[in-house]
């Protein structure tokens, strides 16, 4: 039996990592992110978040983010879900539709279709959305900004929405939850919200 494929997204800051590693080890499966979690990605990653690239157009961007992706697949995800592992993945395919379809203004479309080449279209079982108001994450974030935290809160909105939008238009695999409060008591949200959705 394959492993189950579960995706935290959100905004910068709203907590996500912190449940993904948590849940990873509530469920003893594998927690993993994007982008940089492989041998050549850690490299693509260093490039997208140096505050120094700013003049790192929008389509170069956008083919980074897949080809870390293409090979964190290839490498982690599927080899780890074919073993029978539960993978619990930081950041997926909808943050590049999201961040750079609609964030960058590429278009989400061509964005999702990227991404679906990246991954030889491998979708995950749930989405986990953890939303929290801008005033919430951007305290959370502090002073020490990487490129994208740096881009501006018009441009974080917009990624709120758009997460928001997305979620609603694939209510079927996508679960969005409150991400204020302590720890303890978002991780409890994600456990009902999964223990129902796997039922
Ligand atoms: P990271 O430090 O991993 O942030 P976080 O803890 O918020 O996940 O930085 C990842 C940054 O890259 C984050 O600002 C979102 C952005 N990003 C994209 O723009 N597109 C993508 O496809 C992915 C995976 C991330």
């Amino acid at each position: 039996m394959t492993g189950r494929f579960i995706v935290f997204e959100g905004g910068d800051a709203t907590g996500k990592s912190t449940q993904a590693r948590l849940l990873a080890e509530r469920l003893a499966g594998r927690f993993t992110f994007e982008p940089g979690d492989c041998s050549i990605g850690a490299n693509v990653r260093q490039i997208l978040l140096d505050p120094d690239n700013v003049g790192l157009d929008h389509r170069a961007e956008a083919l980074l983010y897949a080809a870390d992706r293409a090979q964190h697949v290839a490498e982690v995800v599927r080899p780890t879900l074919d073993a029978g592992q539960d993978v619990v993945c930081d950041r997926y395919i909808g943050s590049s539709v999201v961040y750079q379809g609609v964030g960058r203004g590429l278009g989400r479309d061509q964005i999702a279709d990227l991404s679906a080449f990246a991954t030889a279209e491998l979708q995950p079982d749930v989405v986990i959305l953890l939303d929290a108001d801008l005033s919430v994450s951007g305290a959370r974030l502090g002073d020490d900004l990487d490129r994208l935290e740096a881009a501006g809160e018009e441009f974080h909105q917009a990624v709120r929405r758009g997460f928001l939008s997305l979620a609603e238009e694939n209510t079927d695999s996508w679960i969005v939850l409150d991400g204020t409060g302590t720890i303890e008591e978002v991780s409890a949200r994600i456990d009902a919200a999964l223990g129902e959705y796997f039922s």
